[in-house]
């Protein structure tokens, strides 16, 4: 690896695997493992580069993984460290990197250092997490007394009260999840260690969950009834400018790399998840002088269908709006910094069926004309599992249908504030996290292929039509078309290094753009929709050489697209 170039991950594509819900190996219905390593040969076929894996450490997961109580080991339900070992083994052997999840931004109440921590007022880790007596004038555990009014992402207070101590903790996540104290030096030197510890076992890099919140400005009050993302802002205040992108995040990014990375050769991988993040914010973030990371996952354009009432709040999801944020992100990253592509992963419902058309005579056209036109943007693509057979949002009926604790909690915080049954579920259909954590569909079989017992969460139905093994048979299928786009941006330079350029910003149907590096030139045309649409280029396109299967032919510059149809040429 010592001749990787330090930009090698412009030209990767990275593949997202959430471990629950890939493929089960020993029949306990929970994905592990071992069943991540009987699919290995999936990812190398497909011809990705690197594989992120959410979280497999130890874990009480009530998150799913994401509360983490033992850095330094792998949850029983996911396997051993030996499992782990050999997957990253299976994955060297074939080319493909692994890049782990850091959870640091808070852990597990069941960690050891917050065991320690909530020991006493005294306990020599007090000062690890963020402990605060109840507000002036309150007495402690009753409503009102928290240190500030801050929401929790996952609905609730973002405080608890520890009777023992008579002191709140914070947790911007659930009461399980409290905040590490970045401000205190033994904390960062803790995570850099484990972070070492890791890179030297042979893991290639990090994506790095909320960390432009792990530094905060001060605790405040915040404004009620403002927009607040996922907080519920007519009953708390919202604590996003007191944790986003807060005074030392960029000083404590560098002192990470310093004292992680800078001393390793070329080809790790570092990517933070940067949650409420501007174009401005990104480039720092991402200028390869600073060095801080390499690029960020930002939320803009998943946050288009949020309306005034923040995340639950359902709003149409316009691609007039989505092509001006996506290019806005374009020119911004333009000449310093880097983009992280994702349309979508365990956050967020499916792809297809949010800005594409999920039902049977437009899902694959969708799916392939979606992934053509973020595979071919600037920046680095991100398949989150399953989309690249266009995997659908789930049939998500009542309540029980729901094993989230985002959701779940949602649901029961929408009813409090006066929502019927069906409005609540009707807004939780819509962004649900359960929609991406169905299982991954591998053949036509009961529950998909993924267990040979009962899957924790049901398999979408749909699978006995979209499965990864019907899809190989098909030289025109979705996942056919994700390998050749996966090749593209490794056999054309272009792809990974060229400049960007949007066409037509205002055309409510078609997404187009060209790619420019020095002579060549690539046109990438979509129609976003499913009705027929038009579209007027430059007639010396007319003639252009083809990529991808592709059908449109235009006549004296004037393109007529079936419903969501693509086409990408390139003139050299
Ligand atoms: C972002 C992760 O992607 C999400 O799954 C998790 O619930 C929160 N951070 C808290 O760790």
């Amino acid at each position: 690896m010592s001749e990787t170039p330090r930009d090698w991950w412009k030209s990767a594509v990275v593949y997202q695997v959430y471990p629950r819900s890939f493929a089960d190996g020993d029949g306990d219905g929970v994905g592990d493992i071992p069943g991540i390593r009987a699919h290995v040969d999936h990812l190398a076929w497909l011809g990705v580069d690197v594989v992120w894996l959410s979280p497999v450490y130890r874990s009480p997961m009530d998150d799913n993984g994401y509360d983490i109580s033992d850095y330094h080991d792998v949850d029983p339900l996911f396997g051993t460290l030996d499992d782990l070992d050999g997957l990253i083994a299976d994955l060297h052997e074939r080319g493909i990197r692994l890049v782990m999840d850091l959870v640091v931004n808070h852990t597990s109440s069941s960690h050891a250092w917050f065991q320690e921590s909530r020991s006493g007022r005294d306990s020599a880790k007090r000062d690890w997490y963020w402990w605060r007596p109840p507000r002036e004038g309150h007495v402690g555990g009753e409503p009102g007394a928290e240190p500030t009014n801050w929401g929790s992402a996952f609905s609730g207070p973002a405080w608890t009260y520890d009777p023992d101590s008579g002191e709140y903790y914070l947790h911007l996540f659930a009461p399980s999840q409290p905040d590490l104290n970045w401000e205190n030096p033994e904390v960062r030197e803790a995570v850099y260690s484990m972070m070492r510890w890791w890179l030297d076992r042979g893991v290639d890099g990090f994506r790095m969950d909320v960390i432009n919140m792990i530094s905060k400005a001060g605790l405040e009050d915040g404004e009620l009834g403002g927009p607040g993302g996922p907080i519920d802002t007519t009953t708390h205040g919202d604590p996003g400018p007191f944790v986003l992108n807060g005074p030392r995040v960029h000083e404590f990014l560098q002192e990470m790399h310093r004292e992680v990375f800078a001393d390793r050769p070329a080809g790790l991988l570092t990517v933070g998840e940067t949650p409420a993040t501007s174009v401005e914010e990104a480039r720092r973030y991402t200028d390869p002088e600073r060095r801080e990371v390499d690029m960020v996952f930002q939320f803009e354009h998943v946050d288009l269908d949020s309306g005034p009432g923040g995340k639950w709040d359902v709003v149409p999801m316009s691609l007039l709006d989505l092509k001006a944020s996506l290019g806005r992100w374009q020119e911004g990253l333009a000449d310093v910094g880097w983009n992280s592509l994702y349309l979508g992963n365990h956050d967020q419902p499916r792809s297809v069926s949010r800005f594409g058309d999920d039902s049977p005579e437009y899902r694959a056209a969708s799916a392939k004309a979606l992934a053509t036109v973020l595979h071919l943007h600037r920046g680095t693509p991100y398949v989150y599992q399953g989309d690249e057979i266009g995997m659908a949002n789930a049939p998500l009926a009542t309540v029980d249908d729901l094993r989230d604790i985002e959701s779940v909690n949602a649901h029961r915080a929408l009813l409090a504030r006066g929502a019927t049954g069906e409005e609540a579920m009707a807004a939780i259909r819509a962004k649900s996290r359960d929609h991406a954590r169905t299982p991954m569909q591998w053949d036509a079989d009961e529950h998909a292929g993924f267990t040979t017992g009962t899957p924790w969460l049901p398999a979408n139905p749909d699978h006995v039509e979209v499965n990864v093994a019907a899809q190989r048979e098909d030289p025109d299928s979705v996942l056919h078309h994700y390998r050749a786009l996966i090749a593209l941006r490794h056999d054309e330079p272009v792809v990974a290094h060229g400049d960007f350029t949007m066409l037509l910003p205002d055309h409510p149907q078609v997404y187009a753009f060209t790619r420019r590096l020095d002579d060549v030139v690539l046109l990438v045309v979509a129609n976003l929709s499913s009705q027929p649409a038009t579209a007027r280029f430059d007639p010396t396109w007319d003639d252009a050489e083809p990529l991808l299967a592709t059908t449109a032919h235009p006549t004296a510059g004037t393109w007529s697209l079936t419903p969501w149809e693509t086409a990408v040429l390139i003139r050299r």
